[in-house]
């Protein structure tokens, strides 16, 4: 069975976002890269924030040539004021930054807990707070959350992770209450699995640790619940993005677009 199936970015919708700024979380990695690369290649000016200086400069390498300029700006979203700053002035604010432990809640570090909290939720309340002012003003504005699938199911040993992402579902739909008469709206895009590197080492322990190969890891493990036994790329994830931010998706608001292969359709 084949477990890829990469979409060609050659075949991306036409998008026009000449003339905006839009602010990406988590810029140096995978979906976060994806989502810089997709709205730049859409004429967007990109500011791709990230505490990874090196993978952005990778990043920045790559994105040479795209219609729209990327900026690297390096910065650790727990320090939350600068955070806020940071967010001042765009027209698009992608929040997608995360990290993850898995671990029982009888042994999950307290403060590990309260770093996923900030880093997931907080920080994105507060580049929602800092972007707010100038999209109000303009009478537009586009906010995007990566959430996950577990912003709307559970998993065990996953709990700062699920909490973070149920909170941030719940953020994105009061942002969406209040910023609906000022032309802003707010979304979230729930994935399953991604394909990036941190799954792609999940399966290469899982399958030395049980003695099976990937592919069964895969759909047998981390795709049990899942109707599609793949894995979702990054660049689907990315294009989902850019369809929020595009000009057809304006009375899209408040919405959770699962991207998990039918995982919440049980
Ligand atoms: N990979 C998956 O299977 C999957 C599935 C569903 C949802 N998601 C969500 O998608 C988002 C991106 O995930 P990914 O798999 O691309 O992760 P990734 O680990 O590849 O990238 C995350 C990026 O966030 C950055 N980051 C982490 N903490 C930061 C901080 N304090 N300040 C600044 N930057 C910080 C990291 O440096 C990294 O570049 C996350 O919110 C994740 O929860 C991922």
């Amino acid at each position: 069975m084949t477990v890829t199936s990469a979409p060609d970015p050659a075949q991306a919708p036409h998008l026009d976002l000449a003339g905006r700024t839009a602010l990406v979380t988590g810029a140096a990695g995978g979906i976060g890269a994806a989502c810089v690369l997709r709205l730049a290649a859409a004429g967007a000016a990109v500011r791709a924030v990230d505490r990874d200086g090196a993978g952005l400069a990778e990043l920045a390498g790559r994105a040479a040539g795209l219609a729209g300029p990327v900026e690297p700006v390096t910065l650790d979203l727990t320090d939350l004021d600068a955070a806020e700053r940071a967010a001042a002035g765009t027209d698009i604010l992608v929040n997608n930054a995360g990290i993850q432990l898995v671990r029982p809640i009888e042994e999950f570090p307290p403060e590990v807990f309260s770093t996923v909290l900030t880093v997931m939720l907080e920080a994105p309340f507060r580049l929602v707070r800092g972007a707010l002012p100038h999209m109000y003003g303009q009478g537009w504005g586009r906010i995007v959350n990566i959430s996950s699938v577990h912003g709307l199911r559970a998993s065990p040993y996953k709990c700062a992770y699920v909490a973070a992402k149920h909170g941030l579902e719940g953020l994105s739909k009061v942002t969406a209450l209040e910023g609906a008469e000022h032309g802003v709206t707010s979304n979230c895009v729930n994935p399953g699995y991604v394909r990036t590197p941190l799954v792609e080492k999940q399966l290469a322990d899982q399958a030395a640790t049980h003695g099976i190969p990937a592919e069964r890891v895969l759909t047998e493990i981390l795709l049990a619940d899942s109707a599609l036994k793949r894995l979702v790329e990054p660049a689907e994830v990315a294009e989902a993005v850019a369809y929020l931010c595009g000009p057809r998706s304006s009375f899209v608001t408040g919405a959770s677009l699962t991207m998990d292969g039918g995982w919440t359709a049980h």
